[in-house]
């Protein structure tokens, strides 16, 4: 298997795996899958510090993750939110621990200080790939979503990168 940068060719991957959540379960908040619009703008802010990539098992894409802007006031910067999606029939083969373990050296390239995951409806797959990799549980946000006509909580997960601190903040 191999993980690389997402290039627009594999946008049809990468947007059939998210919708098929989108349309399935409550991982994802969205209700109405994702078109062309929404993937033009999802591929044009994740680069540089926001990457996301894919990974390509027997030539096709098996998931994807991406770091994505926390919050965009300027002070956040340094915060991102990871995502990471596995193909429904490619699921516990070590794809999605792959894939994260990925984003957190990506990371750290860029110097971030901390990776949030908002993981909605106790959903212990993703909680267990996080807690694997060192992420904590900081938070609960009680009831904020509602879909499939119930109220759903989302849990906030944080890994803490220890990166230096910014040279413009000083010492
Ligand atoms: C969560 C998800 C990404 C895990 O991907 P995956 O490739 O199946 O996971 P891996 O095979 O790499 O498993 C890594 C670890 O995650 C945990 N895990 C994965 N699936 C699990 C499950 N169904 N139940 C419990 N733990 C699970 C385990 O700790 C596992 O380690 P182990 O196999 O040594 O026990 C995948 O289930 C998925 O795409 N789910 C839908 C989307 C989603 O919830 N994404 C997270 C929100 S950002």
């Amino acid at each position: 298997m191999d993980i690389r940068a997402v290039t627009v060719e594999d946008i049809a991957a990468v947007s059939a795996i998210y919708n098929h959540y989108v349309r399935t379960a409550t991982c994802t908040f969205a209700i109405e899958p994702e078109g062309p619009a929404y993937w033009d703008m999802w591929l044009r802010t994740h680069a540089g510090p926001h990457p996301a990539v894919v990974a390509v098992d027997s030539g096709a894409v098996a998931g994807w993750g991406a770091l994505s802007q926390w919050n965009s006031r300027c002070a956040y910067s340094h915060t991102v939110e990871d995502s990471v999606y596995v193909h429904p029939d490619c699921h516990r083969r070590g794809i999605g621990r792959a894939i994260l373990s990925e984003l957190i050296r990506r990371a750290r390239t860029h110097g971030h200080r901390n990776i949030i995951a908002q993981i909605a409806d106790h959903q212990a797959a993703s909680e267990r790939l996080h807690a694997a990799q060192g992420f904590e549980q900081v938070g609960c946000l009680r009831e904020v979503g509602f879909k499939f006509n119930r109220w759903i909580d989302v849990a906030v997960w944080q890994l803490r990168l220890d990166a230096a601190r910014p040279a413009c903040h000083g010492a």
